[in-house]
């Protein structure tokens, strides 16, 4: 199953999928935002549709092209992905969480331009929900949640943390110090994490391809 072919090992199957980076506005005509492409939550959404699963994408993006087949939610803010995410999170097998989310917005939204009258400009800002670390408190026992680590350092460390703080049963840990994987490239390569299991290392190769192998990994580990 690892080869960009059709077969349908995920029929029957209903699959969430989170993509692209949260954006945070400030005022009318600004916002926060951050570097994440969404390739990689569409390659994963793309490759569970060709393997016959009914997927739901809640994306940030519009610039990507969808298969038909693929139900999509847009999104602006993390507060709507979460919102949306829970919607659709109690119907779903498998929940693969590769959004870039904001970890902060920002406090007080202003509904006019902020005018540059000032030489600094302070703006406060309030940690959003973690909305994969709430998947992983909600998740039952048949569910099956996948999450991301982004670093730029102490990769394994890191995401060896973040795989049990978030409850998750697959995390996928990006280096994205890297301009040849990771953010905006077209190829990644990553560590795949699970609970009391050795860590695997995925060769360099597509998005496109790595999807597959993401999802060869949750169906050969999944119960
Ligand atoms: N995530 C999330 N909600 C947030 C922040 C992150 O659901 N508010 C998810 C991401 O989609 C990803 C995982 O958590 O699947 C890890 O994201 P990452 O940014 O690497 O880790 P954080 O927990 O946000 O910690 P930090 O950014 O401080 O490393
Ligand atoms: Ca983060």
């Amino acid at each position: 199953a690892t080869e960009l072919t059709s077969n349908a090992d995920l029929k029957g199957k209903r699959v969430l999928v989170s993509a692209g980076g949260t954006l945070e506005p400030i005022d009318p005509v600004r916002y926060i935002a951050n570097r994440s492409s969404g390739k990689m939550g569409y390659a994963l959404a793309n490759a569970a549709n060709a393997r016959g699963a009914q997927v739901t994408l809640v994306t940030t993006k519009s610039d990507l092209p969808v298969p038909r087949g693929i139900q999509v939610e847009k999104v602006v803010t993390a507060a709507e992905m979460e919102a949306v995410l829970l919607k659709h999170f109690p119907t779903a097998d498998i929940t693969i969480m590769a959004a870039a989310v904001a970890d902060y917005r920002v406090a007080q939204i202003s509904s006019q331009k902020i005018k540059k009258k000032n030489e600094t400009w302070e703006l406060k800002l309030l940690k959003n929900p973690d909305i994969l670390k709430h998947l992983g408190q909600i998740k039952r026992a048949d569910q099956y949640l996948v999450g991301f680590a982004a670093e730029t350092d102490e990769l394994l460390k890191n995401a060896t943390d973040k795989l049990l703080a978030k409850n998750v049963d697959l995390l996928v840990a990006n280096d994205v110090s890297r301009s040849d994987i990771g953010f905006g490239a077209d190829e990644n390569q990553v560590l795949l994490l699970r609970p009391q299991k050795d860590v695997k290392t995925t060769p360099k190769v597509t998005k496109e391809r790595l999807a597959h192998k993401i999802l060869d990994e949750v169906l050969s580990s999944s119960k």
